[in-house]
């Protein structure tokens, strides 16, 4: 069976795709800064639990040292912060734009550099990280948000990059929109719960061509501009 590799597996999105795949008998290297939260140990099947701070770049490299060997189908770089304190013009909080930059757009980066061989050495080669439409430039049309539609958005591009420098080994990268889910991040009035997301999002991974590579796609499989 194919084998994924997540961060953020503690709660919301991450989770849900624990449990997605787990049921669908793949084996899941599910990272979380609290490997052994309650939700995360009761998940049946071949689920390895690995304690990662995505922002802690040495353990990141020591995880992928000791995966030496081991193919990895489908890297996705889930984990991400709201940095929603820095949100406003005249709120801006360097500390937190900084932090929110190493979590969404940094992390994502070092975890693909480290596993990049993993993946490529697998059958489906795909390199996934959860971006957001807020990340779109073409789409923002209601401002706000500076540090997270920042983030992101330098998250995109360095998927693009990602997407050009690998395509020679045959990977596909891509980012995707998970909709606007009921997370903690999504809050309660978000109209995507996070099974019907995780259903439509895997449904794309499952999708996924080469030619995809360097696209940014929604949880329903509607092509976004950047
Ligand atoms: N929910 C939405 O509406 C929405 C929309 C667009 C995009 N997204 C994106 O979807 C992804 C998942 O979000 P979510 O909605 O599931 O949010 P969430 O419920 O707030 O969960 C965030 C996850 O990221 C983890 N995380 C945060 N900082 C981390 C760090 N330094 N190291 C390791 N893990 C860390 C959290 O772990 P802890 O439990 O340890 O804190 C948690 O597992 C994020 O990239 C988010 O930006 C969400």
């Amino acid at each position: 069976m194919p084998t994924i590799l997540l961060t953020g597996a503690s709660r919301g999105l991450g989770i849900e795709f624990v449990k997605h795949y787990a049921a669908a008998g793949w084996r899941v290297h599910a990272c979380a800064r609290d490997a052994d939260a309650p939700a995360l140990k009761a998940v049946k099947g071949d689920v390895q639990r690995h304690k990662l701070d995505v922002t802690d770049f040495a353990a990141t490299a020591k995880l992928a040292s000791a995966l030496k060997g081991e193919a990895i189908d489908v890297l996705l770089a889930n984990a991400g912060i709201s940095g929603s304190e820095a949100g406003e013009l005249g709120k801006v909080d360097a500390d937190v734009w900084l932090e929110t930059f190493r979590v969404n757009a940094l992390a994502p980066v070092k975890l693909a550099e480290v596993f990049v061989d993993h993946v490529a050495a697998s059958q489906r080669k795909a390199m996934l990280a959860i971006s957001s439409r807020l990340g779109s430039i073409g789409l923002n049309h209601e401002g706000g948000r500076y540090a997270y539609r920042a983030s992101k958005a330098a998250l995109n591009m360095a998927w693009k990059s990602l997407a050009t420098d690998t395509k020679g080994r045959g990977l596909t990268c891509v980012v995707l929109h998970p909709g606007w889910v009921s997370t903690d991040m999504g809050g309660a009035a978000a109209p995507v719960t996070p099974p019907n997301s995780v259903a439509g999002m895997t449904k794309v991974i499952e999708g996924l061509k080469p030619s995809d590579t360097g696209g940014f796609i929604n949880y329903d499989g509607a092509r976004f501009e950047w």
